[in-house]
């Protein structure tokens, strides 16, 4: 009989937060098919240029050099630290053909136009940080200069009239306890301070681990400053649920939807 793998004892003091973070929050494999899936089936071919904006340890871009021959990818991060760690614990983990068609690049998204894309993607909401109208579109435009002929961008989203409450989640993953804690939403600006905080089966806690100072936009905000950064289309993408009303996983081009407390989507924008 296969033995199972012991599960891992984590504490506040000898836990890494980048480890906890992936363990908790990332899914590579299924943003990559999601960008795949919706080249394809516009375009017809593959895509292999890939870029991600706000890599941080670039995971998905490690991801995504798996999945074809000729899949090259980019990373783009402000935090030097948080690439380092990327390089020690993700990139290191690929054979050395892989390793050698991912290139990093410590510069900031805004400063990034080349070279040119068959996708770019910015996860996890990262594009929160930028705030207002103006900000969002430069950087949107910056991103449509990124990109090829035949090319998309991929953003994720999160929101839901339980995003605009000071309230806390907890879940429970593989020997910690994460804790999604929004601790400060203003009506009059959809500013949004939140944090991760992690706990450990003997007690001890991880505070602050992650904190994200945020706008929290709107889908039809999003769509809007694509369309003024001079993306010709935009598509949505709403989740589907199961008969427990959690969300399933895919992923599926809507243009009305019902308004439920908490959602996940994409919007793609076409240049
Ligand atoms: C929420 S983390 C996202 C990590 C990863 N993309 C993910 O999917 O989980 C945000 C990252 O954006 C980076 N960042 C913030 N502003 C940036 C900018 N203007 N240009 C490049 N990276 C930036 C931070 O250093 C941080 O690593």
């Amino acid at each position: 009989m296969k033995k199972r793998a012991p599960r891992p004892q984590y504490t506040a003091r000898t836990a890494d937060k980048q480890i906890l973070y992936q363990n908790s929050v990332q899914a590579p494999d299924a943003e990559v098919a999601f960008c795949r899936r919706i080249y394809k089936k516009r375009y017809g071919v593959e895509a292999t240029l890939f870029r991600e904006d706000f890599c941080g340890t670039f995971l998905i871009s490690c991801d995504w050099v798996k999945r074809g021959p000729k899949n090259q990818a980019w990373g783009i991060d402000l935090d030097q630290p948080t690439l380092d760690w990327g390089r020690k614990h993700n990139l290191s983990k690929l054979k050395p053909a892989l390793q050698k068609r991912v290139h990093i690049l410590n510069q900031n998204v805004l400063d990034v136009t080349k070279p040119k894309m068959h996708i770019v993607g910015a996860f996890n909401f990262s594009y929160f940080i930028f705030k207002s109208p103006v900000e969002l579109i430069a950087y949107f435009s910056k991103v449509r200069k990124s990109l090829a002929p035949k090319s998309i961008f991929v953003v994720d989203a999160y929101g839901g009239y339980d995003s605009q409450k000071v309230m806390q989640d907890t879940r429970k993953c593989e020997g910690f306890t994460y804790i999604w804690d929004q601790a400060e939403y203003n009506p009059l600006t959809d500013e949004t301070l939140c944090h991760i905080h992690f706990h450990f089966p003997d007690g001890t806690r991880m505070r602050k681990a992650f904190t994200y100072d945020w706008r929290l936009w709107t889908l039809g905000g999003i769509r809007d400053a694509m369309k003024a950064a001079g993306f010709r289309e935009t598509e949505a993408y709403w989740e589907g649920t199961m008969n427990n009303g959690e969300g399933d996983g895919i992923f599926r081009k809507a243009e009305r939807a019902e308004n439920c407390g908490a959602w996940t989507a994409y919007i793609v924008g076409i240049p």
